[in-house]
């Protein structure tokens, strides 16, 4: 029974924790925890990318992070600060006692610029008779339309590019533009009653 028990709890020391997405802006900091109860007695290490050591004992800082990074010598949290982008990567704590090694924490950390704010333009045109009004939403790396004809608007409209996500929709007599990654947005508004205005000053009818 004894050494039954000794074995489930060997098997959950060696069972390694899946790795957790994290996502920060550029200049902002993070907070990693340990996932996993890390066994009495242990010492443990924080490793990036596999290789590269952080916190080797208890308390004790690499070099290149001594600036970057604080060691939580009673939770073994691990918070870097000033994040750049090469700071992406892998983060992985190992609680070490005699021979054994726990993985006690991983993630994987992603640095991102915060998003450009998009710009919104409306144009529109006569088509028989009928003002059609094309919004279009642009940053630098690509672009959504959608078009109002006669009562009908395309509601939402949505591209993704990388990571990056615009996503086009009217709410509340607005059409707002939302671009957007992981760790930030930005929007772009225009009222719909400015999109009337513009059909009613060309003498064109429009029921946007
Ligand atoms: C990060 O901080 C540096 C130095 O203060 C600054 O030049 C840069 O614009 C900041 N970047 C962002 C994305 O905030
Ligand atoms: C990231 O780049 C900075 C400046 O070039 C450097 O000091 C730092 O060691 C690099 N960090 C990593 C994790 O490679
Ligand atoms: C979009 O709007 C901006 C600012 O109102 C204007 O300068 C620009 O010419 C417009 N672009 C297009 C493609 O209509
Ligand atoms: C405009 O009306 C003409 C004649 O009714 C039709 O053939 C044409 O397809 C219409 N154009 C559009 C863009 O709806
Ligand atoms: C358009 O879609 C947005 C986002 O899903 C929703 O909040 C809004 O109510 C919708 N508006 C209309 C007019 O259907
Ligand atoms: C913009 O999109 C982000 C990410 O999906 C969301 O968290 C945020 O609430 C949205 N903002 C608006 C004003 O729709």
């Amino acid at each position: 029974m004894a050494q039954t028990m000794q074995l489930v709890f060997f098997l959950y020391l060696l069972a390694s924790v899946e790795a957790t997405d994290v996502f920060r802006l550029v200049n902002s900091s993070v907070q990693l925890d340990v996932q996993k109860e890390a066994p009495k007695d242990v010492s443990v290490k924080w490793i990036f990318n596999t290789n590269r050591i952080i916190v080797r004992n208890i308390g004790t800082l690499s070099k290149n992070y001594k600036d970057k990074a604080e060691f939580n010598t009673k939770t073994f949290s691990l918070t870097l600060k000033n994040l750049q982008k090469n700071d992406s990567g892998l983060y992985a704590a190992d609680a070490e006692n005699d021979d054994i090694t726990t993985n006690v924490a991983k993630y994987q950390l992603y640095v991102l610029d915060p998003v450009e704010k998009p710009v919104l333009n409306v144009s529109y045109q006569q088509i028989n008779g009928t003002c059609t009004v094309t919004f279009i939403c642009k940053t630098q790396y690509f672009s959504v339309t959608t078009n109002c004809y006669r009562d009908h608007c395309d509601n939402k409209t949505e591209k993704v590019f990388g990571n990056l996500l615009l996503f086009l929709y009217i709410r509340n007599d607005f059409i707002v533009c939302n671009h957007s990654n992981p760790a930030s947005w930005e929007t772009a508004t225009i009222e719909m009653e400015h999109v009337k205005q513009l059909c009613l000053s060309k003498g064109i009818s429009t029921h946007t």
